[in-house]
């Protein structure tokens, strides 16, 4: 094993994620900063089209070549996303099956990282907007392959509806430890969802937090709870979804946000003001 690859199961999930899409030819030096700044838990995906994961692998190697973390000390999830989701520029062979494209994405992700397991690996999507298909079982079981090689410690499955998850847990063999889910305030943020979750112990990880919900921002009764705090309101908005058991993931590019982020944890919202956020738009 390398030496940077110390794993270590038993230590808790970080509280907020650094997502690394849409970051180009910047990925390597935001994730540096995200680090620096505090994240210790890194979202990317094997998909060329939205993230550049060698960037990430970059300047995960430069912090474990500096001796700043090593490998144990970070939290790691990719993803594997199908065809449909990728542009030309695919890491597995189109003409090979699902199980294997499924291996193949892996294998290259841990190249791209350089390392020799993530701690989360998550299906992109269902193959269709509806319905759990044979290709989402097959996908699944070679996911759970990953997992028994000890190649991915958890696994989790995004952009899934109710119905979808309902499907895969009541099939699978190895329940997902992760749903990763674009959160609408107008929809209780996500309520059913993450209700399902909370009775599996499934943990629900949000994105699209700020830029989803832009009538929250004009709401009177959050901004009462901006001015009160001090806060600013994305710092409201990163709080408040983890008092009601969200995993949030953030994307920010500047460095003063990454910090402003992360102090969100200091911020106290009562029981009061967690049930007005909640309830503010559905
Ligand atoms: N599973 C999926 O299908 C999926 C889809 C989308 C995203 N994701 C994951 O989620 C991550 C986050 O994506 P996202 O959709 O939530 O959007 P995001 O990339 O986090 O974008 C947030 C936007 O809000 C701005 N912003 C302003 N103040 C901010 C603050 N204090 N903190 C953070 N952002 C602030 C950012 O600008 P500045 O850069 O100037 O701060 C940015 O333009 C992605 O990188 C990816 O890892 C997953």
């Amino acid at each position: 094993m390398h030496p940077f690859e110390q794993t270590d199961r038993t230590k808790p999930f970080p509280t907020f994620l650094y997502g690394t899409a849409w970051k180009e030819e910047h990925t390597s030096s935001c994730v540096e900063q995200a680090i620096a700044a505090g994240f210790r838990g890194i979202d990317t995906a094997n998909q060329r089209k939205h993230y550049f994961e060698e960037g990430v692998g970059e300047a995960l190697q430069a912090i474990f070549l500096r001796g700043e973390l090593s490998r144990g000390d970070l939290f790691l999830q990719s993803k594997f996303t199908g065809r449909r989701g990728q542009d030309h520029r695919l890491p597995y062979d189109p003409e090979a099956g699902v199980s294997e494209q499924v291996q193949q994405s892996l294998e290259s992700s841990l190249e791209h990282l350089g390392v020799e397991y993530l701690d989360s690996y998550v299906l992109h999507g269902p193959s269709s907007p509806y319905g759990w298909h044979q290709a989402d079982r097959d996908i699944w079981q070679a996911m759970e392959i990953c997992h028994a090689k000890g190649k991915a410690l958890f696994l989790g499955i995004s952009n899934v509806s109710l119905e979808q998850l309902q499907a895969l847990c009541s099939q699978t063999e190895i329940m997902p430890t992760f749903v990763q889910n674009r959160c609408f305030a107008r929809t209780g943020w996500d309520r059913q969802i993450r209700q399902f979750c909370r009775e599996r112990g499934i943990i629900y990880q949000g994105f699209s937090l700020l830029t989803a919900n832009p009538e929250i921002f004009q709401h009177p009764d959050f901004i009462a709870i901006v001015k009160r705090t001090g806060a600013t309101p994305a710092q409201v908005v990163f709080r408040f979804t983890m008092g009601i058991g969200i995993l949030p993931l953030t994307g920010t590019t500047d460095p003063v946000h990454m910090a402003e982020d992360l102090a969100c944890l200091e911020l106290d919202l009562s029981a009061d003001d967690l049930h007005c956020i909640e309830t503010l738009v559905d």
